[in-house]
């Protein structure tokens, strides 16, 4: 088995690795003791995760490494403030204090949620990353963003905290619901059109050994997600600028999500909408040549059948966009293709067009696939 590969994070606030490739769980206790004096590892993860990976997460971090585990509910209605709350109460009555490191294995949910008590925990303690889900290892896991839930939103609770340590293995996926797995595929597909001519290619032709989780196809693309990540969080940590084109397809897949309110599509199923619609789009307002759109499009349709789209009018869609949180002033920003490999970010487009649009969209979904 070869060595995992290091890939190196250097934003303003912390500089860190992370260890990615088949096996990198072997290394995590000696990766984790590289960090520093601990006074106790605290593992905080979900019941599902534990029976999911428990064995191979007890092979590296056995009870010689870790003080206590501390289970919490990952699922997304359970991502709020009250679990916070039981988390932190957690680690008091179970001795952790400010040299402390904490060890998130999970989702995105179970990230999102250690992320911000290891933020707020006696204002901040140490935290790793050992992601569980294709999500999670490309995407929520890299970049600092935690947070937690409102009742009037989703993630509007939370503060930037990087990791210390980030360690991917891609064999913790084998146990992930096919339907979850393929909800990180969008997002890989996003990598490739955002910035990564290559890896937009290699998914074209690799594309079906991806859905079988074919170590050699999950070996390359993972790592190529994860730099990209590493490369625009390194460059812009706090979302100013740059980082908005890791939001290709999110204008109207969070639109999608809230209207049908989180019930009935998977975060990455509604980006995939999303990104068919942002490449419609691309086709007006970048000049997006028609052949490379139909490329974009044909890749996101291959990866399975998404959940039909609601039927609802256009104004309820653009009243969502407008209260993302990402919207400025009400008006709407959209990253749209110009190449793939490349995107223009804020552009701003006219409703007529939006609308279009959406009828288009909807007509794609009552064709069969
Ligand atoms: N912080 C960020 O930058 C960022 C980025 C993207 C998404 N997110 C957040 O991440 C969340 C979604 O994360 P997700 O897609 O990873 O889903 P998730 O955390 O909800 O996990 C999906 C399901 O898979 C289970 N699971 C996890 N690992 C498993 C494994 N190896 N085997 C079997 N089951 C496993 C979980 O228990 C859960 O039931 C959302 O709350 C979203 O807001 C955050
Ligand atoms: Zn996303």
């Amino acid at each position: 088995m070869s060595a995992p590969l290091n890939i190196k994070v250097h934003t303003p606030s912390k500089r860190y690795d992370v260890i990615c490739g088949k096996g990198a769980l072997r290394v995590a206790t000696d990766k984790i003791a590289n960090l520093g004096r601990s006074t106790g590892n605290f593992l905080l993860t979900s019941a599902k995760v534990r029976s999911a990976c428990g064995r191979q997460l007890k092979r590296t971090l056995g009870s010689r490494v870790l003080t206590a585990s501390i289970v919490f509910d990952d699922r997304e209605s359970a991502k709020n403030l009250s679990t916070v709350e039981k988390v932190c109460r957690a680690l008091v009555r179970a001795g952790a204090d400010r040299k402390s490191i904490l060890i998130a294995a999970g989702g995105g949910v179970v990230g999102d949620v250690a992320g911000f008590v290891a933020a707020s925990y006696l204002r901040g303690v140490r935290l790793v990353h050992i992601p569980t889900t294709l999500v999670a290892q490309v995407d929520s896991s890299i970049g600092g963003k935690t947070g937690v839930n409102l009742p009037e939103g989703k993630n509007l609770a939370g503060a930037f905290y990087q990791p210390d340590l980030v360690i991917v293995d891609p064999l913790t996926l084998r146990t992930l619901p096919a339907r979850e797995y393929r909800s990180g595929l969008y997002e890989v597909i996003k990598y490739g059109v955002i910035g990564d001519r290559s890896l937009f290619s290699c998914l074209e032709r690799d594309l079906e050994k991806l859905l079988k989780r074919d170590e050699a196809a999950l070996g390359y693309a993972i790592p190529r997600c994860i730099a990209a990540k590493a490369r625009i969080t390194s460059r812009d940590e706090k979302e100013s600028g740059l980082r908005e084109v890791l939001n290709f397809g999110h204008t109207f897949g969070h639109a999608i999500e809230t209207v049908t309110r989180y019930r009935v599509f998977r975060h990455g199923e509604a980006v995939g909408w999303g990104m068919i619609a942002a490449t419609l789009l691309g086709v007006v307002c970048t000049g997006l040549p028609v052949a490379y759109a139909a490329r974009i499009i044909r890749l996101v349709r291959r990866v399975g059948a998404l959940p039909l789209l609601p039927q609802c009018n256009v104004r309820k869609l653009l009243d969502a966009m407008r209260s993302d949180k990402k919207s400025r002033g009400g008006r709407l920003r959209f990253v749209v293709p110009m190449d793939i490999g490349r995107v223009k970010s804020g552009a701003e487009v006219p409703d007529d067009l939006l609308s279009t649009v959406w009828s288009e969209l909807r007509a794609l979904d009552r064709k069969p696939r």
